[in-house]
């Protein structure tokens, strides 16, 4: 059968031809196929925890291992596995080098409210399974986009995938500059300090500047926050450096208005969102007159819950054991689409909606607040 658009322009018959070449194992040799695909990618890790490392008092590496010995399946510097834990997931970055295939280091530090982060520096021990899955993530560097001299500024935990970045440097002799500007709280704080100020010491390409808010009698680095003079004292001119940035929620908007203010354009920031909005009523679209506090009721397959406006949708499922498939957990990746059957939501700045998914009423439940009472599809 000839195909539809054949001949609707010229070149249209080469195009499906090749199309056709290409895609031909995949269509004949099915089985084989996937094998191999969900080797590289699996969907599903079941990974044993080898080692904990204690970094700082309030932050541990858990080193994962495949539980049959195997090496881990590759990944890009800068992306993450998802962990599912106590009814839920989140995703952790890895600060490993991708250059070596033994492990995963997973780096968590303890926060007020991270629910799950705190569950697993709790109860996570040597011996352990914890099933994760396989590596996933746009955050992470493009020879052909980001140019060979970039910028990090990294805040908290944030400096995971730096530092599996910087250890790529070092591991495969990368012809890279790294620029790291880590902001924390208290020097204390400073995760990898011993090997990142030993490898900014050795290495030309490496450079690492520490900004320490509360700082102790004696520091004689820089203090403060990163703002756009603290960052341009340390980087000089970004001019068409790429910068990434990675920290806690609240440094992200921060960030990107210091970068405004050094005129840097937006297309050279690349920022690994970490999580829902913590309060979206401080987002530009909230509907001023919604009282976020108040609950709605939400209903999915016949069965119906009640939760707070404020509570993303994604998280009022998992409260009532309704578990969607989801990774990013901040509107990136897509999985947690669902649909919205009745009523209205608000979803957030964060969510990398598809234009048909504005049209056709889906949206991205980690990043999805009900704003009326709901009907859902999933
Ligand atoms: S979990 Fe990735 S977009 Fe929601």
């Amino acid at each position: 059968m000839v195909h539809p658009i054949a001949h609707r322009f010229a070149g249209a018959r080469e195009i499906l031809d090749e199309i056709d070449a290409r895609t031909r194992d995949t269509r004949d040799h099915g089985a084989e196929t996937r094998t191999i695909i969900n080797t590289y990618h699996p969907k599903r890790l079941r990974l044993s925890v080898s080692e904990v490392i204690n970094e700082t008092l309030t932050a541990k590496t858990f080193r994962l291992v495949m539980s049959d010995e195997m090496g881990v399946p590759p990944f890009l510097a800068g992306q993450y596995i998802n962990v599912f834990a106590d009814g839920t997931s989140r995703p952790y970055a890895i600060s490993s080098s991708p250059a070596q295939q033994n492990y995963y280091d997973l780096t968590l530090r303890r926060v007020p409210s991270g629910r799950i982060s705190n569950w697993l520096l709790d109860n996570v021990r040597v011996g352990q399974s914890l099933d994760t899955t396989g590596p996933m993530g746009t955050f992470h560097y493009n020879p052909l986009f980001h140019g060979a001299d970039v910028v990090f500024l990294a805040g908290g935990s944030g400096v995971a995938p730096a530092m599996s970045m910087i250890r790529e440097i070092v591991d495969r002799n990368l012809d890279r500059s790294f620029h790291l500007i880590y902001g924390s709280r208290r020097a204390a704080d400073v995760i990898f300090r011993a090997e990142l100020d030993e490898v900014a010491a050795k290495d030309a390409r490496i450079t690492v500047d520490h900004v320490i808010a509360e700082p102790e009698a004696g520091w004689t680095g820089t203090s403060g926050f990163m703002t756009a003079e603290t960052i341009e004292s340390l980087v000089g001119d970004l001019d068409k450096r790429m910068v990434y940035v990675c920290g806690p929620q609240a440094m992200y908007p921060y960030v990107l208005e210091q970068l405004k203010l050094l005129a840097h354009p937006r297309k050279r920031i690349r920022f690994e969102a970490n999580g829902a909005p913590g309060d979206p009523t401080v987002q530009p679209n909230w509907p001023s007159a919604v009282d976020p506090t108040e609950t709605v009721t939400v209903t999915v397959a016949g069965t119906s819950f009640q939760t707070l406006r404020n509570r993303p949708l994604l998280d009022a499922l998992e409260d009532n054991q309704i578990r969607p498939e989801a990774a990013c957990r901040s509107g990136e990746c897509s999985l947690c689409r669902i649909r919205i059957v009745k009523g209205e939501v608000f979803t957030a700045d964060e969510a990398k909606l598809r234009l048909s998914d504005t049209r056709f009423g889906y949206t991205h439940s980690c990043v999805a607040y009900p704003i009326t009472d709901v009907e859902i599809g999933i």
